[in-house]
């Protein structure tokens, strides 16, 4: 049961007989308490109304009491100082409870009684690339979400739409024409495609960056004579706050612009020093274009270039799924970009014939009130974009699984294109779909910049894991788990995915967060190992009570909870429910992390301290414990399931 849900409900209908257009937002002011002095859960309403109903709060106060059915949940209802209204739970409620989500394989969290739809856009990267950092989050926030929603009784269906249509098999297809190595391709097919990638993509930004160079020089100069002229004009002494803020604008944009070029003299000597491309630079001085006009014939069903990406998808999604497999993440669909190629020119004449989408300047855009530029779904040249494909997979989504809502968890650099695709839509009548974009921000190096290598490039996903379990490995062996070497292995196996993924999931995901491996395996703190450890202790305990669980478990045994540290317990148990309702309200995983440490963990802890569990004073409080035990494990272990972490018995 929710236990906050239940009693907003038992104040609906006494806030509903009053003269109120929305009880919405009074209810929301039902919370559980702060501070365990004012009750369990308190009513902050009386304020507010007040103000609507020109009567004293405390009066309100004391009429919502007296109107609101709360006897057979609350021992406790009382006004208390300007207004507030304190709800003491029952105990004998409490543990009646905790005996339901005792016997209950989900923990007495009922299913929603209005399952929705829900297609999750999750993961998506584009394949044929090594994975990086950044798809770190857009992978594991899909995949808590998914599983979360999942478990409160939405039909969910997850979606992979991979990038396997876009220009990096242009550079794929380029490289494999030019500069391949037939024995390593033979040895290892993946690792020679990766290393094609990347060599053409470094060619392509090569001859960017000298393109570039010029531009942002000029650009400098301006930026610098315009401090220059400003300088002149206003004299230190004199300027106005704002005067002083511009300055420092367009000292920071000076900054910045210095910086990239910088960063692209850099990028550009380092090509031009390197042995093996340098030459290649003056030989191929037409990448760029070569490398899209591959990509377009790709697009045009050359016969060449669609065998060889024949030739390359299986390889690149083998290697994308041992990735998945070794993170346990699946999807029901993968439905990638070339999914939806044959339904793109169609879906643009329709457009255009209802009126939707119009040409300007050669290319087909969809205009909207709310933004400065349109959305183009096709270019001068022809081509589709990725706009294009997004629209055509809506339709799809529609038309197959009928969701009531999609859910695309990705970058927060993409909010544009979304805000485009989901204005767009409210023009077509493909039927009520509600659009929401997930966005996360970026995954940080710890000095604040985006996430590379030391020397500028991104980090690979596979050896970031790598990275975490080996260090994983670390605190398995300091804490000696198991003599065993491979069950060591696979004990790091869980701990070191478990810290990356609970580091991302814990954070509010529009922030950015810094990526540090200490902080995210530290044995004290909120992190996922701080919680595996508190499950393995709690069932090291459980051992050692050698005790028949199950029969306890199907005993009438009461959890009593006199001690106060057992009830705060007992009531953080029950709060599971709440928590992964906050989930579902706004999509944010961080709401049961939260929950997990801050409340469940937490009471734990002070629960641990204050009462014996093995040695408590009677054999009766001993099975009690036992029991409030049992339940912190099984909430933890099923809250960190919900996140896609595992738990181990040892560790
Ligand atoms: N492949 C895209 C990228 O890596 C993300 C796709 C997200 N999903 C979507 N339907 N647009 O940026």
């Amino acid at each position: 049961m929710n236990i906050l849900h239940a009693i907003r409900q038992r104040f609906r209908p006494a806030l509903e007989r009053l003269p109120l257009d929305d009880v919405g937002p009074f209810l929301e002011m039902i919370k559980p308490s702060q501070d365990p002095r004012f009750g369990d859960y308190q009513a902050n309403c009386a304020m507010p109304l007040s103000k609507v109903l020109k009567q004293s709060p405390q009066e309100i106060a004391a009429m919502l009491i007296g109107s609101v059915e709360l006897d057979d949940l609350c021992e406790k209802s009382e006004v208390a100082g300007p207004g507030f209204i304190n709800l003491t739970l029952r105990t004998d409620r409490l543990a009646s409870l905790l005996h339901e989500a005792l016997l209950s394989d989900r923990l007495g969290v009922e299913q929603t009684c209005r399952p929705l739809t829900f297609v999750i856009d999750y993961s998506a990267p584009n394949v044929a690339k090594p994975m990086h950092v950044g798809h770190i989050r857009s992978t594991v926030i899909g995949d808590a979400l998914a599983k979360i929603l999942r478990f409160l009784g939405h039909q969910v269906i997850t979606d992979n739409h991979i990038g396997d249509w876009g220009t990096q098999f242009g550079m794929i297809i380029y490289g494999y024409k030019h500069f391949l190595q037939k024995a390593a391709y033979q040895e290892n097919p993946v690792a020679e495609l990766s290393r094609l990638y990347q060599q053409v993509n470094r060619l392509v930004q090569h001859h960017r960056y000298l393109r570039q160079i010029p531009e942002l020089q000029k650009r400098q100069t301006e930026l610098e004579a315009e401090r220059e002229t400003f300088c002149k004009e206003t004299a230190e002494a004199e300027r106005s706050k704002s005067q002083r803020k511009q300055l420092k604008r367009l000292e920071n944009q000076i900054r910045d612009v210095r910086a990239e070029v910088e960063n692209a003299e850099l990028q550009v000597r380092a090509v031009q020093d390197d042995p093996t491309m340098g030459p290649l630079t003056a030989e191929h001085p037409h990448i760029e274009r070569d490398v899209l006009q591959e990509t377009a014939k790709l697009h045009a069903a050359d016969r060449k270039n669609r065998e060889l990406w024949d030739q390359f998808m299986p390889l690149a999604l083998a290697e994308l799924n041992r990735i998945y497999q070794r993170l346990d993440i699946s999807f029901d669909h993968t439905l990638g970009e070339s999914f939806y190629q044959e339904q793109l020119a169609p879906l643009v004449s329709d457009l255009k014939e209802r009126g939707i989408a119009e040409e300007s300047d050669g290319a087909v855009c969809i205009f909207s009130d709310d933004h400065d530029v349109p959305m183009i779904v096709q270019k001068k040249d022809g081509a589709f974009l990725y706009a294009t494909t997004d629209l055509a997979t809506i339709n799809y989504r529609i038309g197959t699984w009928h969701p009531d809502v999609i859910l695309y968890v990705v970058d927060h650099r993409q909010s544009l294109h979304f805000e485009q695709l989901f204005s767009a839509i409210t023009k077509m009548d493909w039927g009520p779909v509600k659009l929401c974009h997930i966005k996360f921000g970026t995954v940080l190096g710890e000095d604040g910049r985006p996430f590379k290598t030391r020397s500028g490039s991104t980090v690979g996903l596979e050896s970031l894991l790598d990275e975490a379990v080996r260090r994983a490995a670390l605190v398995a062996e300091e804490n000696n788990a198991e003599s065993d070497e491979s069950a060591n292995r696979s004990i790091a196996e869980v701990i070191g995915i478990g810290a990356l993924k609970y580091a991302d999931l814990s954070q509010n995901r529009e922030s950015d967060y810094v990526f540090s491996y200490d902080k995210m395996l530290a044995l004290n703190g909120n992190t996922a190992t701080y919680l595996q450890y508190a499950y393995a202790r709690i069932r090291s305990i459980l051992r050692k009570a050698d005790i028949d669980l199950s029969a306890l478990q199907n005993s009438q045994t009461v959890i009593g909870m006199e001690h106060s540290a057992e009830r705060q317990l007992g009531l953080a148990i029950l709060r599971f429910a709440e928590a992964l309702t906050l989930v579902e309200a706004d999509y944010r995983p961080n709401h049961l992390t939260h929950y997990l440490f801050e409340e469940l963990a937490k009471s734990f802890s002070h629960f641990f301290e204050q009462c014996p569990v093995l040695k408590a004073e009677t054999s009766d409080v001993r099975e009690q414990r036992i029991l409030l035990c049992t339940l912190t494990a099984k909430t933890l272990k099923t809250g960190l399931s919900l996140l896609g972490i595992d738990v181990v018995e040892k560790m």
